[in-house]
């Protein structure tokens, strides 16, 4: 599904990336059958996970440029912090390439698969946490995520699960800038926030 999407990614980012953004539609896929999505949510998913890298190789200053045509306004540590920028860029950058398929619900869901934010719908938080939980990811802590969801599935509440997995993510991330001291993007301290507020994540 999706070829002229697929072909395009394949031509455009780098092999590692496009491994990466194959494996995240993968990795939606599982949650999706998780949480028993109907076709339209499945279909929003698996676009936003294909596009969700699209602008990730491009520079900072590219970055910079493609906000001003776009409008888009951004926060400072975005500047320090120039990975963060393809999360803003990406959907609008889609967009005007495959406008049928990157429609404005999908470009909200990559808005936030890399800062998290408040009050997630169940689509964002799955596609929030797909990015660290796919198969091919290496690093330590994402294994740690990806055995922690997978290997409690079964027996949890999966919407309860998903928002301590995503806690633990964030704390995992947040722990990881600290220690760098650089600074935490706005959205991923209320996406913190309201998670440890609003559900059932500390009982
Ligand atoms: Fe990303
Ligand atoms: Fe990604």
């Amino acid at each position: 599904m999706y070829s002229k999407i697929r072909e395009y990614l394949k031509n455009n980012l780098s092999e590692k990336r496009y491994i990466h953004t194959l494996a995240v539609s993968e990795e939606c896929s599982y949650f999706a059958d998780i949480f028993d999505l109907g076709e339209k949510e499945r279909s929003l998913l698996q676009r936003a996970a294909l596009f969700h890298d699209i602008t990730k190789e491009k520079t900072p200053d590219e970055h910079i440029a493609l906000c001003r045509v776009y409008n888009i306004e951004f926060d400072k540590a975005y500047i320090s912090t120039p990975a963060l920028f393809h999360s803003l860029t990406g959907g609008e950058f889609a967009h005007r390439l495959f406008p049928s398929e990157c429609t404005d619900e999908v470009v909200e869901l990559i808005k936030t698969h890399t800062t998290g934010g408040e009050n997630m719908t169940l689509l964002q938080k799955i596609l929030f946490i797909a990015d660290s939980t796919e198969a091919t990811r290496k690093h330590e802590s994402c294994i740690e995520l990806r055995n922690y969801f997978h290997s409690n599935a079964a027996a949890e509440d999966p919407k309860i699960l998903l928002d301590r997995t995503i806690v633990k993510s964030i704390d995992s991330t947040m722990g990881h800038l600290i220690c760098s001291r650089k600074p935490i993007a706005a959205e991923t301290v209320k996406a913190r926030n309201y998670l440890l507020m609003n559900s059932e994540v500390l009982l």
